[in-house]
């Protein structure tokens, strides 16, 4: 049986409706041992999102899905406005997903007064790859995700678990560093990428790709998947072959593709070099396709 989630506009909201759905776990079949599962969007959401909310459901006794479009973490005006909004569907999909509440606040809710002054600071790895390219942009992502993990705290003891995607990797080791060195009482769980049929990372962006682009855009994971062969061989890996292939495809403006640590992002001694793949890596990548910035990447070892 799916349901249509609870709506919540307001964090006092939320919280009637995760208690209440907490103590009812409770006093059913989990007694003294309930979870609550967590899930942050912009909406829009698509089946990338859908593979958080079915983790979190398969997980956890109550299940929040926030959606709020965060002004805070967008660089350009015209980015913020055409973010795609569509709550009906949104709740349609976490209807099919077998979420329980769906946390759609308002701004004034989130920030009643305007901007915050004090912010979450991304640091040192915040500056570098999408930070680079979008000055302010973590830190804005993780002031609202602080804020969003402070919301979804569950109101009565429970577990409390965090979903997010792989697909953004920058944004969850920037998370996962946040929480560790902040202490923040919840469990980080990051879930693969989620892509088309072709191989395409989804995102809330592909709908702005013409088909032209679209078909374009695939180059992003052949060159991840060319890396990734090559890992998986213990071969070194031909970064210089995996930018060849991107730039002789004229509409993909290539930003950076890097093999880094995973945790540190620190760039790796073997990238574009000659020794063989061992160990454990992350190859990151950004292009602009037409207008349209993407970003994908691939766990490597
Ligand atoms: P948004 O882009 O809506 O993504 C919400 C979550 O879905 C993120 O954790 C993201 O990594 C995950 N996701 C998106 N596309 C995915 C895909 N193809 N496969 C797997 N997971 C995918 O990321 C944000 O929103 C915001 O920065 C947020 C964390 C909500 C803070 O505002």
């Amino acid at each position: 049986m799916t349901r249509r989630p609870v709506l919540a506009r307001t964090y006092a909201e939320l919280n009637a409706a995760s208690a209440e759905l907490l103590s009812r776990a409770a006093a059913s079949h989990h007694a003294g041992h309930t979870s609550l599962g967590l899930v942050p969007t912009m909406g829009a959401l698509h089946e990338g999102h859908a593979a958080l909310v079915r983790s979190a459901r398969e997980a956890n006794d109550v299940v929040v899905v926030s959606i709020f479009v965060n002004p805070l973490q967008f660089g350009e005006a015209a980015d913020l406005e055409r973010y795609p909004r569509n709550l009906e569907a949104d709740l349609d999909l976490l209807d099919a997903c077998g979420a329980d509440i769906a946390f759609a606040p308002l701004a004034d809710e989130v920030y009643p007064g305007g901007e915050p002054m004090v912010r979450i600071s991304s640091g040192a790895l915040g500056a570098k790859f999408e930070g680079a390219s979008r000055p302010g942009h973590f830190d804005g992502a993780l002031t609202v995700v602080a804020k969003l993990l402070h919301y979804g705290l569950p109101p009565v003891p429970a577990d409390y678990r965090a979903y997010f995607g792989q697909k953004d990797a920058q944004q969850l080791v920037l998370v996962r560093r946040m929480v560790q060195d902040l202490n923040f009482p919840v469990e980080i769980i990051a879930v693969p990428t989620v892509r088309s049929a072709e191989g395409l990372a989804l995102s809330s962006r592909n709908g702005f790709l013409s088909d032209e682009e679209r078909e374009a855009a695939l180059v992003l994971h052949r060159s991840l998947s060319y890396l990734k062969e090559q890992a998986d061989r213990h071969e070194p890996l031909d970064v210089k072959g995996a930018l060849a292939m991107i730039r002789s495809v004229r509409q993909v403006d290539l930003d950076y593709l890097e093999v880094v640590d995973p945790v540190s992002l620190e760039p790796l001694a073997f990238n574009c070099q000659d020794t063989p793949f061992t160990g454990e890596a992350l190859a990151l990548i950004a292009a602009r396709v037409g207008d349209v910035r993407l970003i994908d990447n691939v766990r490597l070892g």
